[in-house]
């Protein structure tokens, strides 16, 4: 097989078969296919597209570039969830807990975050104590026991995707729906998952802007994940403004610790009700979305979510005592208020500007070396469609420095009061099965 002939092939918009593909990753991935053939051959794959069959292969081939996680040791089915990413997301944290209380097994593998705010290491890592250097035996072990782990990234996963991804990334072929969609789905599957559950973010705090967009990204997703043997959900929900309140590691630890209590806010609440109704269906728990609701929402009025996550915290070394204490977590020196301007009504709260601005408080990595202040970030006090009196606090900033008027200024410039009144977005989108 020669790659000249089949990027002639892609690029006439003909069909690669299974053993093509193979061809190309295998050969990217050991080096005796050279970027500039890969370039090309992206390329043509962003202009011409891939069938169902292609994107298929193409995810599975990424899946047998490296190491597949082997989690036949863990009971049950194993769902895994997936946002495409978004600010002050605390959903994960609140997740784990609520899907492992009714039973499901949630083996996690995390990362650290990069811009916004932290990853879901770093969250936990405001608990003091909680460590994700654990073995795999523990790990395996954790799980079947609180049905609820989280284990540090480790191992050669997708060597093809991280090389693809950073190729693609400067030859300007990042935004291709099979190639983001592939993408995506093969690390998942090579962590493990026998079902994934999607959140894919639509608005200006997301990687997809529009809805359409977002829709055909998670459709070919949920037709990849199906395609390749794992069931595979998704939603698409808002980001035009951050989830919840709160935005920043600690902040979102007490967030989490409040929804799993069923006292967290309105959209953070129901989205991890949707997202785990999803869960704990495809891993037949409930027979069917609605059951599986019910489940999740008598797991936190009985407190069995709540204890779960205190089970979860103490298993890694955490100090579970911040569940009744919050005040134990990480606190920042500095708590300021920005007042509004005006009265009238929430009209923007723009969700990229907004993490950006807690990402330069210290609740984010500007590079993958920064280090991060667990104890900065941002609660908003009004969200979009609410009404607010001039003097009144749209955000308390929690800070390590007075000196904030740069952050202020951001906040001002991206939070927008108007005099008519604004409806509150939706939340959820589409369900897309
Ligand atoms: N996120 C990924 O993991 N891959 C892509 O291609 C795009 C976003
Ligand atoms: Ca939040």
């Amino acid at each position: 097989m020669r790659m000249v002939d089949l990027i002639e092939k892609k690029r006439d918009g003909r069909e690669l078969t299974e053993e093509e593909i193979s061809f190309i990753i295998n050969g990217y991935t050991d080096g005796t296919i050279p970027d500039y053939q890969i370039s090309a051959f992206t390329m043509a794959v962003f202009f011409q597209g891939m069938t169902e069959k292609e994107r298929a292969d193409l995810t599975m081939a990424m899946v047998h570039s490296g190491d597949v996680i082997d989690l036949s040791a863990i009971e049950g089915i194993k769902v895994d969830k997936h946002s495409t990413g978004g600010v002050g997301d605390t959903t994960t944290l609140v997740l784990g807990p609520l899907v492992a209380a009714v039973g499901v097994p949630v083996a996690k593998m995390s990362g650290r975050g990069l811009g916004h705010t932290g990853g879901t290491i770093d969250k936990l890592e405001a608990v003091k104590g909680f460590h994700v250097e654990i073995d795999k035996e523990e790990f395996i072990k954790l799980v079947n026991k609180n049905k609820v782990a989280v284990i540090g990234q480790s191992g050669n996963l997708t060597p093809a995707d991280k090389k693809l991804y950073a190729l693609r990334d400067v030859t300007a072929t990042v935004n291709s729906i099979p190639l983001i969609a592939s993408s995506i789905m093969s690390k998942k599957i090579a962590a493990g998952a026998d079902a994934i559950c999607l959140d894919v973010k639509t608005g200006a705090g997301a990687f997809m802007k529009s809805l359409d967009d977002s829709r055909e990204l998670a459709e070919a997703m949920v037709r990849i994940g199906n395609n390749v043997g794992r069931k595979t959900m998704a939603i698409i929900s808002d980001m035009s403004q951050p989830l919840g309140y709160a935005i920043g590691n600690a902040l979102e630890v007490k967030e989490a610790i409040d929804t799993l209590k069923g006292q967290g806010p309105k959209d953070l609440s129901e989205l991890c009700l949707t997202l785990g109704s999803q869960m704990v269906y495809l891993a037949e728990k409930a027979d069917s979305i609605e059951a599986a609701r019910e489940l999740l929402e008598e797991a936190i009025k009985s407190g069995k979510a709540l204890e779960t996550f205190k089970l979860f915290l103490e298993s890694q070394g955490g100090d579970a005592s911040v569940v009744d204490h919050p005040e134990r977590l990480p606190q920042a020196p500095f708590k300021l208020e920005l007042p509004a301007k005006v009265s009238g009504y929430v009209a923007e709260i723009t969700a990229d500007s907004i993490g950006t601005a807690a990402m330069i408080l210290g609740a984010g990595r500007a590079t993958k070396e920064s280090e991060i202040d667990l104890s900065v970030g941002l609660v908003l006090n009004k969200k979009i469609g609410d009404k607010v009196e001039a003097g009144e606090s749209l955000v308390t900033i929690y800070s390590n420095t007075e000196n904030i008027d740069d952050v202020k200024q951001r906040l001002y410039e991206h939070i927008k009061v108007i005099d008519k009144k604004v409806d509150a977005p939706e939340l959820i989108y589409e369900v897309i099965t």
